[in-house]
């Protein structure tokens, strides 16, 4: 999959040569493009930014060198489709099933915005926005490295197993449950009976359960839209009757 970034600070892609996403990159299971609007300015200081019109504070992105770098990476792409993802604080939560829909495509591109905001005819160039949370981060670029992480380790190939990758936290709408590993007793704190038994069928009885548990206390409103069975609601009961 190929991931096309439009960034002011390219370095800060940098990241993605190390570890899993490194090695997918060496591999060719993954591509990753920057480009910087600044390379489509035209004056000695290669302006990206002016001053806001109607006056105020603040400087503004300018349409044009945005415009430029995608018109580029289509060129690159040879009209070839592409997705078109602007990160910003107002876009919709990014969540694992964005993740899961992007890792379906053979090209997205990635648009980071910076500074104090960016002119609104950008916004009419990108297929949809997504924001990383509630909060405002001085750029699009840690968002889109987010954006994706969650998206490659979809892909076949890139975790080790594909097990791991359907197990965890969110797969399924349910928290992870607690994980363990040596030393026996660490510190004073033991590791639960039931995971050192061999009792398969009790260990993931007890991890099914120790998912919901953790999900009602964290997250109540993932509970709400995940698949229980009948098992799962009479764990939620002993879980109830605990409390
Ligand atoms: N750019 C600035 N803040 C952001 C956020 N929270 N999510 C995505 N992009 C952003």
């Amino acid at each position: 999959m190929r991931f096309e970034i439009v960034t002011l600070f390219p370095e800060l892609f940098d990241v993605l040569d190390l570890g899993l996403l490194g090695k997918a990159k060496d591999a060719g299971t993954i591509e990753v493009a920057t480009i910087t609007p600044r390379d489509f300015t035209h004056d000695k200081h290669r302006t990206v930014d002016d001053g806001p019109y109607g006056g105020g504070s603040g400087m503004v992105l300018m349409p044009g060198p945005f415009a430029a770098a995608l018109d580029h990476f289509d060129a690159q792409r040879r009209g070839a489709p592409t997705r078109r993802v602007l990160l910003t604080p107002p876009g919709v939560p990014f969540s694992q099933s964005h993740a899961r829909r992007f890792s379906r495509l053979d090209t997205m591109t990635l648009v980071c915005g910076r500074y104090e905001g960016f002119d609104e005819r950008i916004r009419s160039w990108v297929d949809e926005e997504v924001s990383l949370g509630d909060f405002v981060l001085l750029g699009g670029e840690t968002a889109a490295v987010a954006v994706i992480e969650a998206t490659a380790r979809l892909l076949p190939g890139v975790l080790g197993n594909d097990q791991s990758a359907a197990d965890e936290s969110h797969a399924e709408g349910l928290l992870e449950y607690p994980q363990y590993t040596r030393p026996e007793v660490f510190r004073g704190q033991g590791v639960p009976e039931v995971l050192r038994s061999g009792n398969h069928a009790a260990i993931a009885r007890w991890r099914r359960k120790e998912s919901l548990r953790r999900t009602l206390a964290r997250r109540p409103d993932l509970l709400e839209s995940a698949v229980l069975s009948e098992e799962d609601r009479a764990l939620l009961d002993e879980i109830a009757r605990e409390r």
